[in-house]
């Protein structure tokens, strides 16, 4: 007779869908599948995004701002994409990644080391629930596709919020499901039915790919996830759509007195490691927004 599956076994073929369990049984998930996809990750999301996975970080990073830390922290960096663009980017900067999975962090430290970047990226392993630096260490902070996979997302973005500086801000790539014809007609079954046979194919975990769709379906809309972002205690918050609504780039920005806040827009850094070389930089005036301007 044949054994009974494992647990793991089982969890593998089939996941629960995220909105049916406690936030400790979403947690212990997400740390099962990127336990397991680290190998083939890199590859399956440029292959099941198009590489458009490349563009979106692209877009995130050309609107990062520093001006007093000169330092990114990337949280849930993963294989440390986000990291790397921004380095290459921004050549003044110095960027730290955390992620609480070694497994993602490894490919991430190879990476970093190919492209020479050793020297201006630390990759740590951290919970984004209890980041372990000061308040106001950095100028940004990013996540990309990392938010989704935090149950308690209130409590991260709050998290982040301590450790920028004032006028510092938060970047969060997310994808979501535009409720529009073009996501029934095309994204729906392109996510239900295409991507888990891509998986099947290359991935170790093809079941992590159907966790993949089910917390995408389930991520709150953007009006929703803005009003999140303002409930943690950011102003300015900007939404810009990416590839017809499937991503968003959420910005917010960290002030301490409510919505006019007086930031530096452009700095060339007099001295770039120190905090008390910002150089001269234009200054401008915000008032808190949401906008939706999509930029493709
Ligand atoms: C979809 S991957 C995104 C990786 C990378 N940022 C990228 O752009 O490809 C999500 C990552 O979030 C990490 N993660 C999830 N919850 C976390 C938490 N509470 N603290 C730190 N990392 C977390 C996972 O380990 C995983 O590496």
């Amino acid at each position: 007779m044949m054994d009974p599956p494992s647990r793991k076994e089982t969890d593998r073929n089939n996941y629960p869908p995220v909105t049916g369990i406690s936030r400790d049984e979403h947690i212990g998930m997400v740390r099962e599948i990127f336990t397991t996809v680290p190998g083939r990750y890199d590859f399956l999301n440029h292959v099941l995004s198009l590489r458009r996975d490349v563009a979106w970080r692209r877009f995130a990073v050309r609107k990062m701002r520093f001006f007093d830390t000169f330092h990114l922290l990337d949280v849930a960096t993963g294989t440390a994409d986000l990291a790397i663009e921004a380095a290459r980017r921004h050549p003044a900067i110095r960027v730290t990644g955390i992620d609480f999975i070694p497994e993602m962090l490894a490919p991430g430290r190879e990476k970093v080391a190919r492209r020479g970047l050793a020297g201006r990226i630390r990759l740590l392993q951290a919970d984004a629930l209890g980041l372990p630096f000061p308040d106001a260490s950095f100028d940004a902070v990013g996540i990309a596709f990392g938010i989704r996979n935090i149950p308690d997302r209130l409590a991260a973005l709050r998290e982040m919020r301590r450790v920028l500086v004032p006028g510092g801000r938060v970047y969060v790539l997310e994808m979501n499901a535009p409720k529009n014809r073009l996501w029934r007609g095309f994204f729906a079954p392109y996510l239900n039915r295409v991507l888990p046979h891509i998986a099947r194919l290359f991935s170790q975990n093809p079941a992590a790919y159907l966790y993949l769709v089910d917390s995408i379906t389930h991520f709150p809309p953007p009006p929703a996830f803005l009003a999140i972002m303002e409930e943690a205690g950011f102003s300015n918050r900007e939404r810009y759509s990416l590839t017809l609504g499937i991503t968003s780039l959420y910005i917010g920005q960290r002030s301490e007195n409510g919505g006019l806040v007086k930031v530096p827009q452009t700095v060339i850094p007099a001295n770039p490691g120190s905090r008390s070389g910002t150089g001269a930089g234009i200054q401008s005036y915000l008032t808190t927004q949401d906008s939706g301007s999509s930029p493709e």
